[in-house]
């Protein structure tokens, strides 16, 4: 009886390890992967250049959200939510253009294989709704400004000793609070 109690409990604990399997084996070994450098680095360069690689994956993201939100978004005031929309889209993608030469100044290279983006990303992907309704999308995206700005405010202390990364977070991290406020004006008229 007690064998098979044993063999039971074992069973419970594998089930979930079974099920998530390629998420976890991707994750860790992304986790412990080193980033390819083109140069020997400092200790210190190589946790930045790790921390503008999780900010480029949420930038790419968050610049697919925005694309494809302003594709199908749909429903009263869509059209002032689409300009919105493809405007941050940009400047997502400007952001991701900005921290790239950070990395590559510093000797790293960006995250060359695409389906890594989603794994070592902080704020991740929501998949906005088929219905393209704009209330859900708008709270998405709200979602995910918010998480970029806990980031970057994090990043901020991190970054003294690296003056012009130091200037470029300050812009992005305005961007982003920018992004909040004007998707919240308009949740606030739907
Ligand atoms: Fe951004
Ligand atoms: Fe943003």
């Amino acid at each position: 009886m007690r064998v098979q109690s044993l063999l039971f409990f074992i069973i419970i604990l594998l089930i979930p390890v079974i099920i998530f399997r390629k998420n976890i084996k991707s994750k860790f070994f992304l986790k412990n992967k080193k980033y390819v450098l083109t140069k020997v680095v400092s200790h210190s360069d190589k946790k930045i250049i790790k921390l503008l690689n999780i900010a480029i994956a949420d930038e790419w993201l968050a610049y697919y959200q925005y694309w494809v939100g302003a594709k199908i978004v749909n429903g009263n005031l869509a059209q002032e939510a689409i300009k919105e929309l493809v405007q941050h889209a940009n400047d997502e993608k400007r952001h991701a253009e900005m921290l790239t030469e950070h990395i590559i100044k510093l000797g790293g290279l960006p995250i060359l294989d695409f389906a890594d983006l989603q794994i070592i990303s902080g704020c991740g992907y929501i998949v906005p709704p088929m219905s393209g309704d704009i209330k859900t999308i708008l709270e998405q995206n709200i979602e995910g400004e918010r998480c970029a700005i806990k980031f970057y405010k994090d990043l901020l202390t991190q970054v003294q000793d690296y003056t012009e990364l130091e200037k470029d977070i300050v812009i992005i991290l305005k961007d982003e609070e920018e992004h909040e406020r004007d998707l919240t004006e308009i949740l606030n008229k739907v």
